[in-house]
């Protein structure tokens, strides 16, 4: 392939969906810049301890401290002189120069949502160059399996002000080999879900990904609700569509502390605490009496030991997934293999900061018999690249909430595209 030069960096602050600012770059090649590859960086609320650096400017005057200022200026300099003048189709040389420049293990120097930008930018600039979608310029031939999606139609924790501490409640609609009639599926299920809660009296505004938000009585009202919510809709649990839940139980953890109750886990919007045994054995409740084929985050970031736990109890039947337990990070999903703490992994571009890191990641995990799911952020944009990235690696799954919003949906739009080409 002949080589194609970086002609510019251009980067902006821009807005997430949650109206926070984020940074947005687009890279450019050609004898007239007529060629241009853009990515939008997503944003989260219930981050792990272990992502890589957000650099925000904290100048409480501005975006209540949110700002992106500083990274959008690191692309626009600092950035942009070093890497003017590559060749835009050496995606990993690319970004072992972002870390090189960097040169910090968690991208503290120029941030992780510059260097990922810029990452991004330049692996859709290619695929433009040469006039390919992104998931045939990073998989090639072998880029042909649409994942599953996992739709987070109810919201509680960090997500939404209800009641519900469990983060997310996902249907995982998988009615065919078609990704449309599991979008289809989802989407009826959603708004049969809209209907039963309205019936009950519930309030049906939206969380943060567009899954509702209404005030429960508790987390197993939840699961029934979705329950009825299927049957109404025409569908058969556990056949045709099983229930994910996202526990994201670091903030649990964290709850428990600031309660003097250390090493305990707090659903603290209903106030109920419970010891690490007593949660191990509500999810062996829970997975014994509901249709659940996937349970993320089920303990803190740190608790590999009830990460392993369950897994040992549980991993032959249900999927555990490490999201703030793995951060997309190689080593901790290498740690995690070695003590067998999960059977599944989640994988957001953002918490590691480019894209060759996540894709060794994804490597890794499959040549463990991982489940890979690729997934959003709770704050994000109009930008699908990670649709792309999930049919170019094969992720089984993808995780990007409601069909509802066009953040959300945008994925599934691209993945619709995917199916038709
Ligand atoms: P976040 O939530 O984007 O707020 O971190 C998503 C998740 O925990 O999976
Ligand atoms: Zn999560």
């Amino acid at each position: 392939m002949e080589k194609m030069l970086l002609k510019r960096l251009i980067a902006l602050q821009v807005l997430d969906s949650r109206g926070n600012p984020t940074v947005f770059v687009e890279a450019r090649a050609g004898e007239m810049e007529e060629f241009c590859g853009r990515s939008f960086v997503p944003s989260g609320a219930s981050t792990g301890t272990f992502e890589a650096f957000e650099l925000r400017d904290n100048d409480e005057k501005m975006y209540n401290g949110k700002s992106v200022l500083k990274a959008v200026e690191n692309i626009n300099t600092y950035i942009n002189n070093k890497l003017v003048g590559v060749n835009i189709y050496e995606q990993s040389k690319i970004d072992n120069m972002l870390i090189n420049l960097d040169g910090t293990p968690s991208k503290r120097n120029l941030g992780a949502n510059a260097i990922l930008g810029v990452s991004l930018a330049i692996a859709n600039l290619a695929a433009n160059t040469l006039n390919m979608p992104l998931y045939k310029y990073i998989g090639g031939i072998n880029a042909n399996t649409l994942p599953i999606p996992m739709m987070n139609i109810l919201n509680g924790g960090r997500h939404s002000n209800n009641n519900l501490s469990i983060q997310e409640f996902m249907i995982v609609p998988n009615v065919s080999n078609e990704f449309s009639d599991n979008l289809r599926a989802g989407a009826e299920i959603y708004h049969s879900l809209k209907k039963v809660l309205k019936e009950n009296g519930y309030y049906v505004g939206i969380g943060d990904e567009g899954g509702f938000a209404p005030n429960l009585k508790d987390e197993e009202e939840a699961i029934e609700a979705i329950l009825k919510a299927i049957e109404d809709a025409g569908y058969v649990a556990w056949k045709e569509v099983s229930i994910a839940l996202d526990v994201a139980a670091s903030e649990m953890y964290n709850e428990a502390k600031k309660i003097n109750e250390e090493g305990k886990y707090y659903f603290w919007k209903r106030e109920a605490l419970k010891t690490k045994e007593e949660f191990l054995q509500y999810y062996i409740n829970l997975i014994k009496k509901y249709p659940i084929s996937s349970i993320e985050d089920p303990f803190a970031e740190e608790d590999w030991e009830m990460f392993t736990a369950l897994t040992e109890k549980v991993g032959n039947k249900v999927k555990i997934v490490g999201d703030d337990l793995f951060v997309t990070n190689l080593e901790r999903l290498e740690k995690g293999i070695q003590r067998k703490a999960a059977n599944s992994i989640l994988i957001k571009p953002n918490q590691i900061g480019t894209l060759t890191e996540t894709l060794e990641t994804i490597k890794l995990a499959k040549s463990h018999g991982f489940e890979t799911i690729i997934s959003h952020r709770s704050g994000e944009t109009e930008d699908t690249s990670i649709a792309d990235i999930a049919v170019a690696t094969g992720c089984q799954k993808i995780k990007s909430g409601a069909p509802c919003r066009t953040d959300r949906v945008a994925k599934y739009n691209r993945l619709l595209y995917i199916e038709k080409l």
